[in-house]
């Protein structure tokens, strides 16, 4: 045992050194290959041996699928904010005001003011132990479980001269390159794409599932460290101390000492920053020595050693020439702006979105207006105002912009649900754009996985050949030969890759359906939940919204499916085709009714299985897992170290706690 653990221990060791190497320097000395094995190992050993299990071994970076609960923490020091401002002639008061309160010499620290959503790390003894959110800046939320999955946070300081309680504060970031898979991904599901990376890294850090999180490439960059012995009374050689220890610091911080080294400092990265792989929005101007910040105080609000000088979002200006409108699959149309071409951060811009028609009439667009146009941290540039006074003698101006009433493709008139921004093509039999759309979206290779572009679709709806997905398995060989510039190869493929499908599973079967709101996970979910396509379609609002991240919204959207009878044709027609519409037959065999209609909770670490088998074990006996204690709980299977606000929770809600052994007895 002894051997086992020493073991865990040193590959934990040279994992943490890895890690360090490649997110904090950017430096890797193994292949990925490497890693990857030396991680599978320590997770095998640590899933044999549940007894040596560490929150903070590398091994949490993958995340689990443990729901999480977000309590709120208080923080020792409160988080507060700062003072903005775009000017440079504040920036010189601002100087002259600290010259002025401390009256003797100082230096300042110039920062680069990253653009994302603030953190509160603590470390007790080197270790990670809390990660709380801004807040209000006085109390948090805790999500230190999504937090451990972020590569460049260090779970366990290096060093010797760490102090004892460290709280160190910093940015949590989605770089560019995640942002823009993530929105991609996000678009080909018709699920509401992220405005921003701020945006996406603050509902990230929120979500319920951190291996989800875990996917999703976040970064930190840490800008403050507080605690009791810090090594240095210098912001600037602290920063470089928390470095040493494996925090991602920033190489980009520079002293200063006049006025004139700050405005280089901020010409400098004006231009350089769009090289940056993360956003950045201004820069901070830091009074350097920790004594003096505390001398000079703070508001209640803003420290008065601080200030941040915040760029100027890059605008232009052209002319609106015309709004066009776009059908997606499920028929939401959304409004386009075309412009006169014009060059915005070094790319030439033509269209800009519009988001719907209370985004136009706050704007009182006219054709022929002269609007800016701003990208600042969002992909798709967008129009901010109008300029009034060049409307004035505009002899170009055109009609005041009234959202379509009718759909671009078929012309039939759009609906715009109350209490809802967008407007809607409630054609969906027969608008070829949407019709196109929904069969796009079934081939696609993460659902039924045929291999047909969008031409090609598009070739045989206007032939009459394909009228729904379902129409692809009518198709024979002879039909596709005959089509212009088919030979006989490219029509074999075809037919052989549509056979092929048949055999695709049910929970990818489900997301191919195309269902508003219904992307793989959630597919996935469903289909564990309600086993075959009968028992979903039966389905009430309270069953669907009991199972884990199914909300009214998405319940809903399924519930309307189902409602519609073209939709239910459709699925008729797939399963007379023989398409898989229940589990497979190995996964519902293992399946019983012995914990049906019981909520179970699990907490702690186990002896016999892990955690992932007891959750398989609960759903595959009719039971439904839940990540938090409630009224509704029955049961909490709970381990060692069961977590003790789950046990209080628990004992007052008057929920019992069984072993390992009485669960394994119930399900015998
Ligand atoms: S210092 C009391 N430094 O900007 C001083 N903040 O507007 C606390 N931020 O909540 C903040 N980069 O989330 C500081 N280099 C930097 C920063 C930075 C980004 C964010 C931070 C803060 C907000 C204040």
């Amino acid at each position: 045992m002894e051997k086992i653990k020493e073991k865990i221990d040193s590959i934990r060791k040279v994992l943490h050194e890895h890690n360090y190497n490649y997110y904090v320097l950017s430096q890797p000395v193994i292949s990925d290959f490497e890693f990857d094995s030396l991680m599978k190992e320590l997770i095998d050993l640590e899933t044999e041996y549940p007894e040596f299990r560490d929150p903070n071994s590398p091994s949490v970076r993958v995340g689990s699928d443990i729901s999480n609960n977000f309590p709120q923490v208080n923080h020792r020091y409160p988080m507060l904010s700062l003072q903005n401002t775009y000017s440079e002639g504040e920036v010189t008061d601002f100087f002259n005001r600290v010259k002025k309160g401390l009256n003797e010499e100082f230096e300042i620290v110039c920062e680069l003011k990253y653009d994302g959503t603030s953190i509160s790390l603590i470390y007790e003894k080197g270790s990670l132990v809390r990660a709380v959110t801004r807040g209000d800046g006085r109390m948090g939320d805790d999500v230190t479980d999504n937090v451990r999955t972020i590569r460049n946070i260090p779970l366990i300081l290096k060093g010797d001269d760490v102090p004892d309680y460290l709280e160190v504060r910093g940015e949590i970031l989605m770089p560019w390159n995640s942002f823009e898979q993530i929105n991609k991904e996000r678009e080909e599901q018709e699920e509401p794409l992220f405005a921003n990376p701020r945006n996406a890294a603050s509902g990230t850090l929120k979500l319920l599932d951190s291996r989800v999180v875990a996917s999703r490439r976040l970064e930190s960059y840490i800008y403050n460290i507080t605690g009791d012995n810090l090594p240095t009374d210098s912001h600037y050689d602290n920063l470089n101390h928390a470095l040493k220890w494996g925090l991602n610091v920033s190489d980009s911080i520079r002293r200063c000492k006049s006025p004139e080294e700050i405005f280089d400092f901020i010409n400098y990265w004006n231009v350089e920053r769009k090289n940056l792989p993360v956003t950045t929005d201004g820069i901070v101007i830091k009074v350097d020595s920790l004594i003096q910040q505390r001398n000079l105080g703070s508001t209640s609000k803003f420290p008065r050693w601080a200030i941040a000088y915040k760029f100027n979002a890059e605008q232009a200006i052209s002319r609106l020439e015309s709004v066009t409108y776009q059908v997606g699959r499920t028929g939401a149309v959304t409004p386009v702006a075309n412009l006169e071409p014009v060059i915005l951060s070094g790319t030439t811009v033509k269209r800009a979105s519009l988001y719907n028609e209370d985004a136009i009439n706050a704007l009182d667009l006219h054709i022929g207006d002269m609007v800016y146009v701003e990208k600042g941290g969002e992909i798709i540039p967008k129009i901010t105002a109008v300029n009034l006074e060049a409307r004035q003698d505009n002899f170009m101006i055109g009609d005041k912009v009234r959202f379509a009433s009718k759909c671009p493709d078929c012309g039939t008139p759009l609906v715009r649900n109350e209490d809802e921004a967008a407007h809607y093509c409630p054609n969906t039999e027969g608008c070829p754009t949407q019709i196109k759309g929904r069969i796009e979206h079934f081939v696609t290779r993460r659902a039924m996985n045929i291999t047909i572009g969008p031409e090609t679709i598009t070739l045989l709806y206007d032939k009459g050949l394909i009228k729904d997905a379902s129409n692809l398995y009518n198709l024979k060989f002879e039909d596709l030969v005959g089509l212009e510039r088919w030979g006989e190869t490219s029509a074999r493929n075809l037919i052989d890759s549509i056979e092929k499908s048949k055999s695709v599973p049910y929970e990818r079967v489900l997301f191919a359906l195309g269902i508003r709101f219904v992307g793989e996970t959630v597919a996935q979910k469903l289909a564990s939940a309600f086993p075959s396509i009968d028992l979903l379609i039966q389905a009430t609002l309270e069953q669907l919204t009991s199972v884990e991240e199914i909300g009214n919204r998405i319940a809903q959207s399924i519930i309307d499916f189902f409602a519609k009878p073209e939709f239910m044709e459709f699925v008729q027609r797939l399963k007379d085709h023989g398409l898989q519409f229940e589990l497979s037959e190995d996964i519902l065999a293992a399946k019983t009714e012995k914990l049906k209609g019981l909520s179970i909770v699990i907490s702690g670490t186990f002896k016999h299985h892990s955690r992932d088998e007891y959750k398989a074990m609960i759903l595959q006996n009719g039971g439904k897992n839940s990540g938090s204690v409630s009224k509704k709980t029955d049961y909490i299977l709970a381990g060692e170290n069961m977590g003790p606000a789950k046990l209080e929770k628990a004992q007052k809600q008057g929920v019992k706690i069984i072993c390992e052994e009485d669960f394994l007895k119930m399900i015998e």
